[in-house]
């Protein structure tokens, strides 16, 4: 009898990674993913903790799940709950005493284990907690999948990070920056073209820290890896994130010159620009030598487009130092971006700092943050129009007869065309945009 796995992933790219990992590593033990939480037999919850939200939204998942696991015991079957996660990594004690019927906490660097811990959980009552940061490398333990893959697929091959931004948990809930072996990682990528994959983007949290170890017992950056990636049959994109302006070397911005598989799109947090306030975020840059690098990337490859994460309300930020961020924004023009109000993480060096800033300015700057950013993405998509740019078609759109693909920017794409062309890679000649979608046709003639 297969029994029913249900994942709910918050937060990044990287959990949803891991969600499928997860998914990979109890499928022999004859878990099936599904769709709803309604009569599981394993529930994960993978969780984010970069702002508090996740944090309660977990909890009012929790105790929505609560009724469901009692009605499946009073039927004579069990609903194991499990919290996965960041949020399980830095609060794994609270869970427990917040939600007792919680039966596996664990933490990034544990799931490589999940076999075990479901069998322990299955014998011994109470919860089985590992939150430990486990030396070995959990990522070369996990089985390689045999489904299929999307046309798009994430590939990890970081986790961990040493930057210690002022504001962030995550050195403290993924560890230390850790690097796959580049066989590793072409292993996993060959595997991934032969399950259908055309499009990888590679993973980690500081991804262009990377450096592991080649075939021929150098070390090996980013820009390597993407020259060797590209070799293999059946890569069509490569993209990578989330890259640190300080970890860009030149060997990465060649790669951006020289490998057309390298989308000329970049994702490359700037946090702020005022130099005060990234100084006091440990970000290790200033503004100028963001814009800089910027010049140099655009120089390698004009038709680089960027995005961005901003944070406003950083403590002490003054209306000066906010004036400086949308000073820099303006002055790069992003295609896309994420912008947050700072949020108070307990145990960061910034949630002690004095001059924490009062929720009212925080809103009205990130109001004013978003107006100019949503106007830039208007802008870059609306000046799609006209043009007759590649499509990777990923999947069926939601209307009848619609395939959806994204450009060489991640834009989303509607095309009316027939589901056969999902995987390749097409001509499309946009006619319409908006915030978050481009619409267009095949483009019969190529130009
Ligand atoms: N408050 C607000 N935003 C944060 N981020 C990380 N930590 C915090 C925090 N404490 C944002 C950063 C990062 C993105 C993933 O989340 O902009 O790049
Ligand atoms: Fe967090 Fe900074 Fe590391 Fe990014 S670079 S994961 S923001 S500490």
């Amino acid at each position: 009898m297969p029994k029913k796995l249900f994942i709910k992933t918050w937060g990044c790219q990287m959990n949803v990674y891991d969600s499928g990992r997860m998914a990979d590593v109890v499928a022999p033990l004859g878990y099936e993913p599904g769709e709803s939480a309604e009569d599981a037999d394993l529930v994960i919850f993978n969780t984010c903790h970069i702002r508090e939200k996740a944090t309660e939204k977990l909890f009012s998942e929790l105790g929505r799940l609560k009724p469901l696991q009692e009605e499946k015991a009073v039927a004579g079957g069990r609903m194991m709950i499990a919290v996965a996660g960041c949020v399980a990594q830095a609060e794994g004690e609270e869970i427990h005493r917040r939600a007792p019927y919680v039966d596996l906490v664990f933490g990034p660097q544990s799931y490589h284990r999940l076999p075990e811990m479901i069998a322990r959980a299955s014998r011994e009552a109470g919860v089985v907690l590992d939150t430990d940061f486990s030396v070995e490398p959990k990522f070369d333990q996990l089985p390689q999948g045999e489904s299929k893959a999307g046309v798009s697929a994430f590939l990890s091959i970081q986790e961990g990070c040493d930057k210690f931004c002022a504001f962030c948990v995550v050195p403290y809930t993924r560890g230390a920056e850790y690097s796959r072996s580049v066989a590793a990682i072409l292993a996993e990528a060959e595997s991934l073209t032969r399950r259908g994959a055309r499009e990888i983007t590679l993973l980690g949290q500081n991804v262009n820290a990377f450096h592991g170890e080649g075939q021929d017992g150098q070390v090996w950056g980013l820009g390597r890896l993407l020259r060797r990636m590209a070799e293999i049959p059946g890569v069509k994109r490569l993209r990578y994130m989330t890259s640190h302006p300080r970890d860009v070397d030149d060997e990465l911005i060649a790669a951006h010159r020289d490998v057309s598989q390298v989308m000329p799109f970049l994702h490359l947090p700037a946090q702020s620009g005022s130099d005060s306030i990234l100084a006091a975020m440990n970000r290790k840059h200033t503004a100028d030598d963001y814009l800089r690098l910027v010049e140099r990337l655009r120089k390698a490859r004009p038709d680089l487009a960027l995005s961005t994460d901003i944070i406003v309300g950083f403590p002490g930020e003054t209306d000066q130092d906010f004036a400086a961020t949308m000073a820099l924004v303006r002055e790069v023009g992003y295609a896309q971006s994420f912008s947050f109000k700072y949020s108070r993480r307990p145990g960061t060096p910034a949630a002690a700092m004095p001059n924490q800033i009062a929720d009212e300015v925080s809103d009205a700057r990130l109001q004013e943050l978003q107006a100019l950013l949503r106007e830039q993405q208007i802008g870059f998509n609306a000046a799609m129009v006209g043009r007759t740019v590649p499509v990777l078609f990923e999947n069926e759109g939601r209307q009848e007869g619609q395939i959806f693909g994204r450009t060489s920017y991640m834009q989303a794409v509607r095309v009316e065309a027939s589901a056969r062309l999902i995987g390749q890679e097409m001509r499309v000649e946009i006619e319409q945009a908006s915030l978050n979608a481009l619409a267009g046709s095949l483009a019969i003639h190529g130009d």
